[in-house]
């Protein structure tokens, strides 16, 4: 069974191209962002591969590392690095994790045997700094991922913690939010002085928080 929001990240160590890496240190007290590839020196992987490394000063400014995966060994990866720096623009800036048996993909779920009986499909766990899994999307190896999306997932996770808010269809940071359900018009109105926009009942919106 893959795993569930709310579940514990598990540890793990295994090689990658920055040496031997474990799970746990290297999230440290970060979010993190844990994506698998189906395999090395393949066309959409690269794609994706360069675009998160482009972008990685977008994830540093959340707090968030990122991590990848593919079941391929270290040295392809090395060999495959120079492709996605021509191809991205951009060095390989965080650690492809080389799970040549497989380990850390069957902990995580990462192998879908009715879509391939071998290689990873395309899993993106957003872990916080608890190491709770708090989202997690799949794509199939042909279609590339959307780094906007990832981005945006982890403004909504980041904004919504500790706060009765919600995120509605679309939205992305700066835009209004929802107040919960859970927060009656009576204690809205001590939280939120400056009153709210009332879609419905229960669908009232407010600028979002100062961050
Ligand atoms: C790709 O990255 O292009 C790819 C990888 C595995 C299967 C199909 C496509």
């Amino acid at each position: 069974m893959s795993l569930q929001l709310g579940d514990t990240a598990p540890d793990f160590t295994i090689d990658s191209t920055a040496g031997s890496t474990n799970f746990y240190e290297y999230a440290g007290n970060s979010w993190v962002v844990f994506f698998s590839h189906p395999k090395d020196f393949t066309p959409v992987c690269t794609t994706e591969l360069g675009a998160f490394a482009r972008r990685k000063g977008e994830f540093d400014a959340r707090n968030t590392k990122l991590i990848g995966l593919s079941v391929d060994s270290v040295a392809d990866h090395h060999g495959w690095a120079k492709d996605i720096q021509d191809v991205g623009g951009t060095a390989l800036n965080y650690p492809l994790l080389a799970d040549q048996d497989r380990k850390v993909a069957g902990l995580y779920g990462m192998i879908h045997p009715k879509a391939d009986s071998t290689a990873t499909v395309r899993s993106i766990f957003f872990i916080d700094p608890n190491k709770k899994v708090r989202t997690v999307l799949t794509y199939p190896a042909s279609a590339g991922r959307n780094i906007d999306e990832v981005l945006r997932i982890l403004d909504s996770l980041q904004l919504t913690d500790g706060r009765k808010l919600t995120t509605p269809v679309d939205w992305k940071a700066g835009e209004d939010v929802i107040i919960a359900p859970s927060v009656s018009d009576e204690e809205a109105k001590a939280i939120y002085p400056n009153g709210w926009k009332t879609l419905k009942s229960y669908l009232r919106l407010v600028p979002p928080p100062a961050a």
